[in-house]
């Protein structure tokens, strides 16, 4: 089989296609015919070597696989041979055939196409532990998105919208902001704008009121962290997802104090690890909401799997609007 192989970390450029043996599942686990993958930011970082949780060399990145199960090992209960399924290991899906334990299978519901199949995963996975697990978001309250118009961020538009908030999408251009209305943002403010550390908050209030938002999503750091920790209500929580933006923020205890706020961090893959069960009962519940049709992936670009370098370079050059699927 093909499988993107990484041999030593550097820029995407520089790893290849190789033809490598068929894996073979072990016990308890399955062996999926890749037919779409998701592409996401951290493939990018652990191909480079910047990611937090790096495999050992050579391994075939990749952390998001739709397809058919071609064959199980001992002691799978739950998976059948021939079901549509999708699989979020940590790394190793872009091949043209991917073994993964069990636990980490979610049978996809019958009528979903693999490419959305391959996307309704991590980057939805992380919007929903961020908003509702860390965020502990009460239906009504007021949600901004940060890098809205990107994979975690219109996912957690999309899924703020579902379940009742008023929702603020945060980005960096016009278009985009057209695009997380259409994906159900109530208000667009700028990141792009100058001085985001006041106009964030000025933005906010001109969008909500004085009060301010319950809760940030903020999966890009820098100076749209700082800024929209300024534009949280009394209460408030910010839930650090990531730093696409490069700068890792901080947070002054001080500033908490006085409007008794909250920053809680969210690193999804301790809860798939820790609580499968759990990963498991959340996607069951980000499927029935896309059967009722208020969740649904924005697959803006497809590549096959030989041009990943492509794909993987629109995240670089911060070209990615919703998802990119790499295709078999
Ligand atoms: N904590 C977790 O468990 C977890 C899970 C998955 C992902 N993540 C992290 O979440 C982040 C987003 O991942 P993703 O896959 O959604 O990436 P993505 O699709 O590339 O989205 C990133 C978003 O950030 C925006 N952005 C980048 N630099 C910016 C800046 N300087 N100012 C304002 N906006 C900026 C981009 O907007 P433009 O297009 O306008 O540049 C884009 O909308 C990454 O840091 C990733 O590592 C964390």
């Amino acid at each position: 089989m093909r499988a993107v192989i990484v041999r030593e970390h550097g820029p995407v450029a520089q790893h290849r296609l190789e033809t490598v043996p068929d894996p073979v599942p072990a016990r308890g686990e399955v062996l999926i015919e890749a037919r779409a993958f998701g592409v996401n930011f951290p493939d990018l970082m652990v191909m480079q070597g910047s990611y937090q949780l790096l495999p050992p060399r050579p391994f075939s990145p990749g952390k998001e696989v739709a397809g058919v199960v071609g064959a199980i090992g001992a002691g799978v209960e739950r998976v059948r041979l021939g079901d549509r399924v999708m699989a979020l290991p940590e790394y190793g899906a872009f091949a043209e055939k991917v073994v993964v334990p069990e636990a980490i299978c979610y049978r996809m519901p019958p009528a979903m196409p693999f490419d959305e199949g391959a996307v309704l995963a991590l980057a939805y996975q992380t919007a929903h532990f961020a908003l509702l697990e860390r965020g502990a978001y009460k239906r009504g309250e007021t949600v901004l998105v940060t890098g809205a118009s990107g994979g975690v961020g219109l996912a957690g538009v999309q899924l703020a919208k579902a379940l009742g908030a008023t929702v603020i999408a945060g980005v960096t251009s016009k278009e985009k902001g057209e695009l997380c209305k259409r994906h159900g943002a109530d208000h667009v403010i700028d990141l792009a704008a100058p001085d985001l550390r006041e106009s964030v908050r000025a933005q906010v209030q001109a969008a909500v009121g004085k009060r301010g938002v319950d809760i940030v999503l903020d999966s890009v750091g820098g100076d749209a962290f700082d800024g929209a920790l300024r534009a949280l209500a009394w209460c408030g929580r910010l839930v650090s997802i990531g730093f696409a933006s490069g700068r890792v923020p901080e947070a002054k205890a001080g500033y908490l104090l006085v409007k008794n706020l909250a920053v809680l961090g969210l690193q999804w893959t301790d809860y798939r690890g820790r609580e499968p069960g759990r990963v498991q009962r959340v996607q069951e519940e980000l499927y029935a909401l896309y059967g009722e049709g208020k969740l649904k992936p924005e697959i803006t670009a497809r590549y096959p799997l030989e041009r990943f370098a492509e794909a993987l370079a629109r995240f670089e050059s911060r070209q990615v609007q919703g998802k990119i699927v790499l295709l078999p």
